[in-house]
């Protein structure tokens, strides 16, 4: 969509719910000019964000004020460079929010992923097809298959799909350590070019298996959970970062946690949640400057454990 064009789109929209005020608009070239730190999608080369966005619970969101105010929290992740945004039917309102800010939002090009988490072919079919309604997207660039279900049969269509450039990547994903022994049968068998999986500094098991055979496998790797639901930071209350996070130009403890995931070299990108403007940045904040070499993860590890 043209750019002036979308703003005018958007300005009714808010004019409409008599937001305008609540919601800033800052233009992408207040950014900066650092670019953000991209990694590459072993099947393609293609580069993307190390910091994408999640949206379960943070975008669930009713219409009216509670959605609009959403807006500013998604502009915010496209004016630090961010592209990557997952989703799922299983959030409830969360694809319909995404869709509907897309519409209200600047923003250059999206890397639009989500999930079909249903049983059987031909409802798997109906509801890939009622998100991309939902979205707004002339296509998907990422269709998991949520939490592995029905995977044998959805991994058909996607595959199908893929062939007929109806969806550019296909993946599969799980969370807090499910199913992992199953998820390692699945990266064997099929090609998948991503999975999605739990990875943080109190939940390292996929450290074990799971990143060694997604980077034998050349699979692009997303990290959930990055904040372990938020109880990351609880662990970490009262808390001062430790003085040697300067040299890793690390400011805060959501920095740290996600400096931490995406430094793992098999990981390609963390899709961390949150529906505040204020976490927003400090989230995005991560994905510039140096990530974290194999010595400063290590000690990122023990001091976290002995915290
Ligand atoms: N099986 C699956 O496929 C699966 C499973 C789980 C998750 N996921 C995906 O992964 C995404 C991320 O996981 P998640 O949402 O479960 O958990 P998460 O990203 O680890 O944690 C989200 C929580 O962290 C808080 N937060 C975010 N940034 C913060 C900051 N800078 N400072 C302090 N608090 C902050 C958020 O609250 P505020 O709103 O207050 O910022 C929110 O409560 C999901 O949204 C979803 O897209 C997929």
């Amino acid at each position: 969509m043209e750019g002036w064009n979308r703003s005018l789109t958007r300005r009714r929209f808010l004019q409409h719910l008599g937001l305008a005020a609540a919601v800033p608009f800052v233009p992408a070239a207040q950014a900066g000019p650092r670019t953000a730190i991209k990694k590459a999608i072993p099947s393609t080369g293609e580069t993307i964000p190390v910091i994408g966005l999640g949206t379960s619970r943070t975008f669930d969101a009713a219409p009216g004020a509670e959605r609009a105010a959403l807006a500013a929290v998604l502009q915010s992740f496209f004016d630090h460079g961010g592209a990557l945004i997952d989703s799922s039917p299983m959030y409830r309102a969360a694809e319909e929010t995404v869709g509907e800010l897309l519409k209200v939002t600047r923003h250059g090009s999206v890397f639009a992923a989500t999930k079909v988490w249903t049983d059987g072919r031909l409802a798997g079919i109906e509801q890939m097809e009622r998100s991309r309604r939902l979205w707004g997207v002339p296509r998907f660039d990422l269709m998991q298959i949520h939490n592995l279900r029905d995977w044998q049969v959805h991994v058909a269509t996607l595959k199908e799909w893929k062939a007929q450039g109806k969806i550019r990547y296909i993946g599969i994903t799980t969370s807090h350590g499910r199913m992992h022994e199953e998820l390692e049968r699945a990266l064997q068998r099929e090609p998948f070019d991503f999975v999605q999986l739990s990875y943080n500094l109190e939940d390292r098991e996929v450290e074990r298996r799971l990143l060694p055979l997604a980077a034998e496998r050349g699979i692009a790797v997303l990290v959930n959970r990055p904040f372990q639901l938020g109880g990351l930071f609880d662990k970490v209350r009262g808390k001062a970062l430790p003085p040697w996070t300067k040299e890793l130009g690390i400011a805060s403890w959501a920095q740290y946690f996600l400096k931490f995931a995406v430094s793992h070299p098999a990981v390609t990108c963390a899709i961390p949640a949150t529906s505040k403007v204020k976490h927003m940045e400090d989230n995005m904040a991560a994905g510039y400057g140096r990530l974290p070499d194999a010595p400063a993860r290590e000690r990122m590890v023990r001091f976290v454990e002995a915290v």
